[in-house]
C-alpha cells in the first residue's frame, strides 16, 4: 500500500511535470507546445465519417467511458474524421442523431445510443461531433479535425468520385467553405490542435498542379479562420506520394504550422509483397519508397505525421505481420508523429454489414478494452518521443528497439543477462565507428562468444565479435563474427534474454520471417533510469564495481 501511494504520486507529478501548453506550432522537423518543447502526437483515429455521421461506437459505451479507454492504452490525441457534407449540407447537419440512425434502419444503434450517450441522441449532427471533441478536451485528449471524404461513408477507392479536386463528390470552393467554417467552429477549442486537410487524394483526376493550385488555398482558409491548429496537408496516390516537393516548394504567408501527411500500410505495396519476397529486401525497398517519397521531408525540415498505419491485429494477416515490425523499425527511427488506424471496434454499419467486426480497431467488439494488449504493448515505446526539442535528459545516445515486441534491450539488474524490457529502462548506447556498441557512460562493450549463448559485457573489444554490423536490405540485423569467422546475429530467446543464432532469411527466401532478428539503433535523449542506476566501474585490481560501492 505505502509502495502504490508512492508510485502514484510519483505517477501524477511526472504527469503534471509533462502536462501540455497548447497551442501547437512547429519548430523545423518538430512538433512543439508553446514553451518549445516537444509534443508527439500519437494519435488513433476515431471515424465519424460513415453514413450515420456520427463518432462510432457509443451505441456500445458512454463517449466520457471511450475518451478514458484512449487514455489508457497511451494515446494523447485523436485524429477524428468528418465528412466535408456534414458541415456543408444544412439538411445533413440539421438531422438530429436520432434522425440520421432511423434513416438508415439502424434501430439497435438507436437504443444503444439512448442507454449509454442519452445526451446526444436528440441533438444534431454537428453538435453530437462537437460533444465528443469536447468530451475528448475534458480528458486532456487532443484532436485532429481530419476531413476524411465529402459524401458520409467508407473511405477511399480510385473510383469513389470523392477523391480529387473536380471529382463529382469533391467540388473545391464547397471544400473550402467547409474547411473554414470547421476551422470557425472549433477556434478557441484548446484541445483542436490541428487539421488534416483531406485524406488520401488519388483517382483518375489527381495531378501535381491542382495539388499546388488548391491545396494552399485550403491552407490559408483554415489559417486566417483559426490560427492556432496546425495545419496538415496530405501527399497524392492515397497519401503515399510527397516526392513532388522535392522540386516546388509549398508557398504559404504563414509558417511554424505546416505539417505534411502520409500513409503506410502493409498493402499499400500490394496485398502480397510481403508473402512472396523475402521480407529483408522487401523492407528494404518500401522503406526506401518511404525514404524517398515522404520521409526525406524531415530532412528538410518539416514534420511528418503518419496519418495511418495498421494491421488486422488477430494476427492473422502474415502480410501485415511482417510490414508492421518493419513499419515500426521506421518509426522509431525518425521518431515520426502518427495515428494508428484506427479506434473502432465494430462499425454501426460498414459495406451494407450492420455492426461490423473491425480487425485493425484497438479497441474489442463491444468497445470495452483492448482488442490485442500485445499490439498496444507492442506500439507503446512509439507513444513517447525518443528526442527533440526541450526533453534533453540525458546526453544523445542510441537505444537498441526490438519492434517485433516492442521493447528495448536493458537488463534487470548487474546479475541479470541482457535482455528485452520497456523501452524507459533500456540501455544507453554508443555506436562508434569501429562498429562497437559500447554502454554510454562505461567502457563496456557488447561482444559475443558462441551461438545460441547470451551476450556479454565487456572492456576489450577489438575482436571481430564485439563489432556489430547492421546487414540484410533491412539492415536491422545486428551481426558479428565469431573468432571462427561464423557470422552470428542477434536475437531473442523465449524468455527474452538477448543471444545469439545464425543469421535468419537474410535474403531470397520467403517462407521464413527473420523479426525476432530485427532491431534499430534509435537516438535518443530520453533518460535512461535503468543504468544510472546500476552504472558499473573498472577498478584496478578489483575489477567490475557497481558505481554505488564505488568510494
Ligand atoms: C444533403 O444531405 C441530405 C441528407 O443526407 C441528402 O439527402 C442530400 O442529397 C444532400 N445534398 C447534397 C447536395 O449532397
Ligand atoms: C525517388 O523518387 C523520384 C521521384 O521523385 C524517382 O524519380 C526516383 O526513381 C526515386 N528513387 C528511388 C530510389 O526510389
Ligand atoms: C494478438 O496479436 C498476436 C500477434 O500477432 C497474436 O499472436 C495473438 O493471437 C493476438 N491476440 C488476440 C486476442 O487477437
Amino acid at each position: 500500500m505505502g509502495n502504490f501511494t508512492t508510485s502514484s504520486i510519483l505517477l501524477l507529478f511526472l504527469f503534471s511535470s509533462v502536462v501540455t501548453s497548447l497551442p501547437l506550432s512547429t519548430n523545423s522537423r518538430w512538433i512543439v507546445d508553446d514553451r518549445g518543447r516537444r509534443v508527439k502526437l500519437a494519435c488513433v483515429n476515431w471515424a465519424s465519417h460513415m453514413e450515420p455521421v456520427l463518432a462510432e461506437g457509443l451505441s456500445k459505451q458512454p463517449m466520457d467511458t471511450i475518451a478514458k479507454r484512449i487514455v489508457s492504452m497511451g494515446f494523447n490525441c485523436v485524429r477524428f474524421t468528418w465528412p466535408l457534407y456534414l458541415i456543408t449540407n444544412d439538411s445533413l447537419a440539421s438531422l438530429t442523431v436520432r434522425q440520421s440512425f432511423q434513416q438508415l434502419g439502424l434501430l439497435e444503434s438507436i437504443a444503444g445510443i439512448q442507454d449509454n450517450n442519452p445526451s446526444i441522441i436528440d441533438v444534431s449532427l454537428i453538435k453530437a461531433y462537437q460533444a465528443v471533441v469536447s468530451s475528448l478536451g475534458e480528458n486532456n485528449v487532443m484532436v485532429i479535425l481530419d476531413n476524411h471524404i465529402s459524401k458520409p461513408g467508407w473511405c477511399c477507392s480510385n473510383l469513389d468520385d470523392n477523391g480529387f479536386f473536380g471529382d463529382k463528390y469533391f467540388d473545391p470552393d464547397l471544400w473550402i467553405t467547409g474547411l473554414t467554417r470547421m476551422a470557425t467552429l472549433f477556434n478557441g477549442v484548446t484541445n483542436v490542435v490541428g487539421m488534416s486537410l483531406r485524406n488520401e487524394p488519388r483517382g483518375p483526376k489527381q495531378n501535381i498542379n491542382d495539388w499546388y493550385k488548391y491545396m494552399p488555398k485550403g491552407a490559408e482558409a483554415v489559417h486566417s479562420a483559426n490560427p492556432n491548429v496546425l495545419v496538415i496537408l496530405s501527399g497524392l496516390s492515397f497519401d503515399r506520394d510527397l516526392s513532388f516537393l522535392k522540386n516546388q516548394q509549398l508557398k504559404l504567408t504563414f509558417s511554424g504550422k505546416l505539417v505534411f501527411e502520409a500513409h503506410w500500410y502493409g498493402f499499400s505495396d500490394g496485398q502480397t509483397t510481403w508473402v512472396k519476397d523475402n521480407p529483408n529486401e522487401v523492407c528494404g525497398r518500401v522503406a526506401t519508397y518511404m525514404m524517398n517519397t515522404s520521409g526525406y521531408l524531415v530532412d528538410q525540415g518539416y514534420p511528418l505525421f503518419i496519418g495511418e498505419f495498421g494491421i488486422d491485429q488477430s494476427g492473422a494477416n502474415v502480410n501485415g505481420n511482417r510490414y508492421i515490425s518493419c513499419f515500426l523499425g521506421v518509426a522509431a527511427e525518425l521518431d515520426l508523429d502518427w495515428a494508428l488506424w484506427t479506434l473502432a471496434g465494430s462499425y454501426y454499419v460498414r459495406d451494407g454489414v450492420v455492426g461490423l467486426n473491425e480487425y485493425y480497431g484497438a479497441m474489442d467488439y463491444n468497445w470495452c478494452g483492448a482488442r490485442n494488449s500485445s499490439f498496444i504493448q507492442r506500439i507503446s515505446a512509439l507513444q513517447s518521443p525518443f528526442r527533440g526539442p526541450g526533453l534533453s535528459e540525458a546526453k544523445p545516445h542510441k537505444v537498441i528497439f526490438h519492434p517485433l515486441t516492442g521493447l528495448c534491450i536493458t537488463r534487470k539488474s548487474l546479475v541479470h543477462p541482457l535482455q528485452l524490457g520497456p523501452c524507459s529502462d533500456a540501455y544507453p548506447w554508443s555506436y562508434s565507428p569501429q562498429k562497437t556498441l559500447v554502454v554510454k557512460g562505461t567502457r563496456f562493450c557488447l561482444q559475443t562468444d558462441a551461438s545460441g549463448t547470451s551476450l556479454k559485457l565487456c572492456i576489450f573489444c577489438t575482436g571481430s565479435n564485439s563489432k556489430w554490423e547492421t546487414i540484410s536490405d533491412s539492415k536491422m540485423h545486428l551481426s558479428a563474427k565469431l573468432r571462427d569467422g561464423k557470422s552470428i546475429c542477434l536475437d531473442v530467446a523465449s524468455d527474452n534474454t538477448i543471444i545469439t543464432n545464425g543469421c535468419k532469411c537474410i535474403s531470397k527466401d520467403n517462407t521464413c520471417d527473420p523479426s525476432s532478428q530485427w532491431f534499430k539503433l534509435v537516438d535518443s535523449t530520453r533518460s535512461s533510469t535503468r543504468v544510472e542506476r546500476s552504472l558499473l566501474q573498472y577498478l584496478p585490481g578489483k575489477g567490475l564495481v557497481p558505481n554505488h560501492l564505488v568510494g
